[in-house]
């Protein structure tokens, strides 16, 4: 039997981060989707961007090559398969080769495992003697694959009427003031900042935070949120666990590499707000129908969304690989050595809410297609129209 959430639009990723590719494959996609390489390749770029990221970003190219599922700019609904080419991969094809004869072992091998990372877990778990066997999947180089099937699915969304920003609310401890929501007119001014941040003299402040970091030879995480736009009332339910739309959201950005906390809406800080000011109070006016004045619930309540716009924060941990090594165990030895030394971020926050994006965007496509159902984009309209139609009504 499938389980709920095999059982409609899913995806799958496949590849090493020093390997050959990155390939995506997308199943339960309805027909008529309007899909380009373009505009994959535009989200792909858009993960690259942001203050703090590695020389690794300057360098590599996303090549992406669509596969299959795709005729002339419209999914065709068979199963979509993408593939991101590694362009580095002539200076790898030896430690990472495929075949046993073609390959060459590492100088010195990895076997002084980075904490924080997957490193040790990894080894200890799957039996390898050193690190490059876990890192080299547990690396959040795979968060480009996410982005790709990101762009497909909100491609999908967006005739339906559903738009999604991502800004950045905090690096380390210098936070942006609070400001109304970004709306997908502020996605250009989000994209073209350095830290996709909206408060310029906290961005500032921002940027001087990672460069002192930078120069102590140290990390940074922070915070970035989510927003969807036109998210229509009734997506998730209350019925069953794993089927709350909030539940969907939170194990979507919870996947994300370095995220340690989600928020859906104001979060924790309803926790600190006493009830007669935690909740959007409900109101209906005739020619309008139902509103309510205040958007405190984030978008969702009782794992439903609510037709609020939906948001959504995470928070990222500071980057595990420092550039001054923590001190660790080598395996062989047993005794103190400083972590094994990979090229590394200082900040990543930037990315990670563009690859929030597209978790959310999966999440919003696959409940569109729970409730709405269709075989075409078409269709899946057709069924949303009826719907808002019906409930303006009451
Ligand atoms: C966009 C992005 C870029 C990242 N870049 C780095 C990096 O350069 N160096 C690093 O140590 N960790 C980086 N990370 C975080 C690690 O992948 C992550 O901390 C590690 O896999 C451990 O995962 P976990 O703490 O979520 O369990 C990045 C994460 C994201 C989302």
């Amino acid at each position: 039997m499938l389980r709920y959430d095999e059982a409609m639009l899913r995806y799958l990723t496949a590849g090493e981060s020093h390997g050959p590719a990155l390939v995506a494959t997308i199943e339960g996609l309805p027909a008529g989707v309007v899909i380009s390489g373009k505009q994959v390749r535009a989200e792909l770029a858009r993960r690259r961007h942001g203050y703090g990221r590695g020389t690794r970003m300057k360098f590599e190219e996303d090549r992406l090559e669509i596969l299959g599922g795709v005729r002339h700019g419209r999914s065709l609904g068979s199963p979509l398969a993408m593939v991101i080419h590694n362009t580095e991969w002539p200076k790898w094809q030896q430690i990472m080769a495929v075949e046993e004869e073609d390959g060459v072992l590492e100088d010195p091998s990895l076997t002084r495992p980075r904490p924080g990372h997957a490193d040790l877990t990894g080894m200890l778990k799957y039996g390898f003697p050193d690190a490059r066997a876990v890192l080299e999947r547990a690396s959040a180089r795979e968060t480009a694959a996410r982005v790709a099937v990101g762009a497909v699915f909100k491609a999908l969304l967006a005739p339906l009427g559903v738009t999604i920003v991502s800004h950045v609310l905090e690096v380390g401890s210098v936070r942006a003031a609070d400001r109304d929501l970004p709306n997908p007119v502020d996605l250009e001014r989000i994209d073209s900042s350095p830290l996709r941040c909206l408060d310029s003299g906290a961005e500032s402040a921002m940027i001087e935070a990672i460069e002192e970091a930078r120069r102590a030879g140290d990390t940074l995480g922070g915070v970035f949120e989510v927003v969807a736009w036109g998210v229509p009332p009734g997506l998730g339910t209350y019925v069953h666990w794993d089927r709350r739309i909030d539940a969907q959201l939170a194990q979507a950005i919870m996947s994300i590499h370095a995220i340690k906390g989600v928020e859906i809406g104001p979060g924790f800080d309803i926790a600190r707000t006493p009830g007669s000011r935690a909740h959007d109070e409900i109101q209906w006016e005739e020619g309008k129908g139902f509103s309510r004045p205040t958007e405190r619930s984030g978008g969702t309540e009782a794992g439903m969304t609510t037709g609020a716009p939906l948001r959504v924060r995470a928070a990222m941990k500071p980057l595990s690989s420092l550039a001054r090594s923590l001190p660790t165990v080598d395996v062989n030895t047993k005794e103190e050595a400083p972590a094994i030394t990979q090229r590394s971020d200082v900040c990543a926050v930037p990315a990670a809410g563009v690859i929030g994006e597209a978790a959310v965007a999966f999440v919003l496509a696959r409940a569109m297609l729970e409730k709405f159902g269709g075989d075409s984009v078409a269709e899946l309209q057709r069924n949303l129209h009826a719907y808002m139609d019906e409930i303006g009504r009451r």
